[in-house]
């Protein structure tokens, strides 16, 4: 059994760590986190081992990045990438209590939480995270480091962008898309495409702040 090292002692993290528990397909060796404070600390029973600069250390360990925003797993994925850690050593879980169907296909260092179900052909990215009771459905494309909150619905044909966060219980209409870095809130039915980087909320989805857009790193900058 490899050996799994999560990347960022957030809350993220503690639901990885019950999920693969109950699974018993890994065992944790310990969080990385850069937060001084948190060095020699116990966290559910799970030691941190130290920052992200020690992941090399971990030499025949799998690596989960469970930071909770997508912008932030890509910035840890790229300091991995200098250290030579790269997709190959980043395990996808996929809770016991989740549905892959055949024919779906979940990109490296993926979390799918417990029942979230991918009903046909969906295609997800790395590093995508679907936290407890996300449905994607027929032929839904998911790009890398897309994040989907508890509830979570998607109709068939949806494309989500790269880093794009759908918070709670939030639905998107059939054959719409969510942009780069976009973020939908809590709640609310999407019914036309999302551009990139903007912030929409409500029922229907209407831009939250209409002269503002989210760059992919997460800044905020004005629409052009
Ligand atoms: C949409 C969201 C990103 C906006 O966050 P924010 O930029 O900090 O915005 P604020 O909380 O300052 O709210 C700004 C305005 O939008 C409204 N608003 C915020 N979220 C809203 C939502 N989901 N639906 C409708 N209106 C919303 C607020 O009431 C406020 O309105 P007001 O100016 O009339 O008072 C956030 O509210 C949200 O929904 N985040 C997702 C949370 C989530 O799912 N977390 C899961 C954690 S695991």
């Amino acid at each position: 059994m490899t050996g799994l090292v999560l990347i960022a002692a957030s809350g993220l993290a503690r639901e990885v760590l019950a999920s693969v528990r109950r699974s018993g397909e890994h065992t944790v060796i310990g969080f990385l986190d850069d937060d001084p404070s948190l060095a020699g600390a116990v966290i559910d029973g799970v030691p941190v081992l130290g920052a992200v600069s020690a992941a090399a250390r971990h030499r025949g360990a799998e690596f989960v990045l469970c930071a909770g925003k997508g912008a932030d797993r890509a910035a840890i994925a790229g300091r991995l990438a200098l250290l030579g850690i790269g997709p190959d050593r980043c395990a996808t879980i996929v809770d016991a209590r989740a549905v892959v169907s055949p024919g779906c296909f979940v990109g490296s260092g993926s979390v799918l939480l417990a029942n979230v179900v991918l009903t046909a052909g969906v295609r997800m990215g790395n590093h995508v995270v679907a936290m407890p009771g996300v449905t994607f459905t027929h032929d839904d494309v998911v790009a890398d480091f897309a994040t989907f909150t508890a509830g979570v619905s998607l109709g068939g044909g949806v494309r989500i962008g790269r880093g794009a966060y759908l918070g709670m219980n939030s639905t998107v209409r059939e054959h719409c898309a969510v942009g780069v870095g976009a973020v939908v809130g809590m709640g609310a039915a999407v019914v036309t495409d999302v551009p990139d980087g903007e912030t929409w909320a409500g029922v229907p989805a209407r831009p939250l702040y209409p002269s503002a857009v989210r760059r992919i790193d997460g800044t905020m900058g004005r629409r052009a």
